[in-house]
């Protein structure tokens, strides 16, 4: 085959038999490869080749040319034919391939109740203007208690009640082991521990800014309480608070009652008990009309008709104070509740410990609920 005449830049004709031997070894996108190589119209070797045909000498380009049009014809046979092989294979796996076989099971994961009851709530309470605040875990007597208006030998301040951090008794905080705050004055040191109840963020919120203050507080609380069918050791709450001028018992209930409709549905009657807790005066329980029964009584509401969801009151004027706020200038509300036993009233879920069981066989259920 006359070689000399291709220019040195393309292959030789020879070189090109070469490359036309292996065209059958070749997998799909080297054969695309391949093929664009040495057809292709831009750049394709062959292509290339014919295109300087007409520079050579006339009695050279005759027999040049037939040659060169000779290997092209075997080029497209042997890339036809292999892309023909390379079908075929695919078709013969298709053949083996069960279409009818069930397919592997995926794991769709879900919102957790609790953590939808609580996003419903912050959701809630963002349309009426409350933005979210949070607090640390780790609190001290001050914050959780003191500046809470629990006088000094309130009982939930025992041992048995409240889980204290070891060894960060007054002594420890003089020393400065105390992170939690520096501005606060010495005279306010006290214990560490877990924080008992979301309430702290309420201080928290007046002391960082002047008012009014509308902000919700959701978190993790502690309490040393057994594992059983209605106590968490570990247990989220939601703490509300809103603190302005002229606020008064008609806007907690107002507020608290529209709440309850849009959590739990347009026809969820709410009702109000006197209660007592150190940081508000007045103080109230609400509870929810059982959406379970519908008031006639049930294992959801152990048969009494109602659920309780909340804890509330008028902001105690010492808080207000202890926080800085002018308690003759400024009035609030508070509330704290518990995401947790709303959801499972919410639910019907029976043991609240199954919600912290990470079973997929109870929280599936939950997997795309509304
Ligand atoms: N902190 C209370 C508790 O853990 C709940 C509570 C009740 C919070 C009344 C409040 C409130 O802000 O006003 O039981």
């Amino acid at each position: 085959m006359p070689g000399p005449a291709v220019p040195a830049d393309l292959p030789t004709l020879a070189e090109l038999e070469a490359r036309l031997a292996a065209v059958p070894g070749l997998d799909g996108p080297a054969l695309e490869a391949e093929t664009i190589a040495v057809l292709g119209r831009k750049s394709g070797a062959l292509t290339a080749i014919m295109k300087r045909l007409p520079s050579l000498p006339v009695e050279e380009r005759r027999e040049f040319g037939a040659s060169v049009n000779l290997l092209k014809a075997k080029f497209e046979e042997a890339f036809e034919a292999r892309r023909t092989a390379l079908g075929a294979g695919r078709e013969t796996q298709d053949a083996q391939t069960d279409l009818t076989m069930p397919g592997r099971h995926r794991w769709v994961g879900g919102i957790h109740p609790t953590r939808r009851v609580i996003q419903d709530i912050v959701d809630i309470f963002r349309g009426l203007g409350f933005a979210v605040a949070t607090g640390p875990e780790v609190e001290d007597e001050w914050y959780n208690f003191l500046a809470l208006n629990f006088p000094p030998d309130h009982p939930a301040m025992d041992l048995h009640d409240t889980l204290y951090l070891a060894d960060t008794g007054r002594e420890a905080q003089d020393a400065g082991r105390d992170g939690l705050d520096e501005t606060r004055p010495a005279s306010r040191a006290s214990r560490l521990l877990l924080r008992t109840h979301t309430s702290p963020v309420q201080l928290r919120t007046m002391l960082a800014g002047p008012p009014p203050y509308r902000v919700i507080c959701p978190g993790i609380c502690y309490r040393n309480d057994t594992f059983d069918a209605s106590h968490l050791p570990a247990f989220t709450q939601m703490e509300g608070l809103a603190v302005d001028e002229g606020i008064g018992l008609v806007d907690l209930k107002a507020t608290l009652s529209h709440f309850a409709r849009q959590l739990l549905g347009a026809d969820t009657v709410a009702r109000f008990r006197p209660s007592y807790f150190p940081f508000t005066e007045p103080s109230a329980e609400m509870d929810v009309r059982c959406g379970v029964c519908r008031g006639a009584g049930c294992p959801v509401c152990k048969h009494t008709g109602w659920i309780e969801i909340m804890g509330c009151g008028m902001v105690h004027p010492n808080v207000l104070e202890n926080a800085g706020v002018d308690s003759e200038k400024y009035t609030g509300w508070a509330f704290g509740m518990g995401p947790d036993r709303i959801a499972l009233a919410r639910y019907g879920i029976p043991d609240i410990r199954m919600l912290r069981e990470g079973d997929v066989r109870v929280l599936g259920q939950f997997t795309g609920a509304a």
